[in-house]
């Protein structure tokens, strides 16, 4: 099974007990407007589990002392736990070495990281920075910053009606001069998964570099960073239930060994005086300043939750709502869904004749339904699809069948305010 298929042949949703994660999720219990709260925004930021709320408070009420600096004991447990979070991160994505994984403040962060460290030295006017029309806009802006900053240029391969890459396209704008490709492992917006796989066998066919924004594909699929054979990857803690303000850059070694600093100060030095610095070995050259300590262990706790569940039965669970949910959907008179492609993952996008998505996710508040109405952070996205925004139903492993069933009650209600 590649490592990227998100519905494995023995489907076994009987043997995972939603009922059972939902309830290490304390939030998930609250009611909204008296209502129970129905939660389908996670591609915006997940809900963190008891486990990673306790990891936090516990490292404040308990462990607080910061980090690589103290000879005290509660400095030397501080490190231990930031470190011993790094690894478990590392062993989550099957990165080859902990060395190789330096904490940012997000995906974002991680992105404008490679752009201004690895890819800036490298670009010269005229040079081609290659991406696909589904990307977010932090995988955009970063390049278009590095480009205005060098001469280069972005190049944009394309996709279909359903939201499809076209691989052939891409593979074709790969030329002489694309000096990296950056590429969502799955859309924010459609929840296309793409085939990593292959566009990296064939960028690398050429000797350029990969870029994997894995924002919306570490809470799902079991990333492989050996398997996808990129040379990075970005991704959120804060969509993986852990806190917000943590981020993961994987990078190969011996591309970050060549990269300069991202930022000057404390931690990422070996040595300093007035006439020169020099640097501290990956991956503290990449973490200056006093890190986000407490999120950085949140993190390392939700790993250790997700790792410790049956991924592929949380798959298969995801699969089974969102097929659910894409079937329920195109039933809503007048619902086109945005979106179809024949790999997905837990996000459906639609838009529905004669009401905003704004007054959508309005209405449904109402109900105590949380969904996402606008742009997604992909305009580009938006134009190529011909629509100026979409509604958004995101799910996650504590999502239901009864979360899908609220949503279609409430678009009913929806038509009927409306007088559609
Ligand atoms: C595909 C994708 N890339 C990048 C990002 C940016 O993530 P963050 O805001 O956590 O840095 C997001 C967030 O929605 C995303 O969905």
């Amino acid at each position: 099974m590649p490592a990227t298929d998100l519905r494995p042949a023995p489907a076994t949703p009987a043997l995972y007990d939603v009922e059972a994660v939902r309830r290490d999720f304390p939030i998930l219990s609250q009611r909204i407007a008296g209502k129970p709260l129905v939660y389908l925004d996670s591609a915006a930021t997940s809900q963190k589990p008891q486990a990673v709320i306790d990891a936090v408070s516990r490292f404040y009420a308990a462990g607080n002392a910061n980090v690589h600096r103290g000879v005290y004991r509660l400095s030397e447990a501080a490190t231990a736990a930031y470190e011993g979070a790094r690894s478990r991160v590392a062993a989550f994505l099957n990165a080859p070495s902990a060395r190789e994984v330096v904490f940012t403040r997000g995906t974002t962060e991680s992105i404008n990281l490679v752009a201004q460290s690895f890819l800036r030295p490298r670009l010269r006017p005229g040079d081609e920075i290659l991406l696909t029309e589904m990307e977010h806009h932090s995988n955009i802006v970063p390049w278009q910053l590095v480009a205005a900053q060098t001469g280069a240029l972005l190049r944009v391969a394309p996709i279909s009606d359903d939201g499809e890459l076209d691989v052939g396209a891409l593979g074709a704008l790969l030329g002489e001069r694309t000096r990296l490709v950056s590429i969502a492992h799955i859309s924010n917006a459609l929840g296309t998964i793409n085939p990593i796989e292959r566009i990296t066998a064939l960028a690398h066919a050429r000797g350029i570099p990969v870029l994997v924004d894995g924002a919306q594909s570490a809470p799902h699929l079991a990333a492989d960073i050996r398997a996808f054979g990129c040379d990075f990857f970005a991704c959120s803690s804060h969509k993986m239930f852990g806190p917000t303000g943590v981020g993961v850059l994987y990078g190969r070694a011996e591309l970050l060994e060549q990269m300069p600093p991202w930022q000057g100060g404390g931690d990422m030095i070996a040595s300093v005086t007035f006439e020169q610095s020099t640097w501290a070995a990956i991956p503290s050259k990449f973490e200056a300043g006093t890190p986000d300590i407490a999120g950085v262990i949140g993190l390392g706790a939700a790993v250790d939750y997700l790792s410790a569940l049956d991924r592929g039965a949380v798959a298969a669970h995801e699969a089974g709502i969102l097929d659910y949910a894409a079937t329920r959907l195109a039933e809503v008179p007048g619902v086109r869904l945005i979106g179809t492609a024949a790999r997905k993952a837990s996000v459906q996008s639609f838009v529905m004749q004669g009401a905003h998505p704004h007054d959508i996710a309005t209405i449904l508040d109402a109900d105590g339904v949380c969904i996402r109405a606008g742009h997604h952070c992909t305009q580009p996205l938006m134009a190529r699809m011909g629509v100026p925004a979409t509604a958004r139903a995101s799910f996650a492993l504590y999502s239901t069948t009864a979360d899908v069933d609220a949503l279609i009650a409430g678009l009913d209600r929806v038509r009927r305010v409306m007088g559609l």
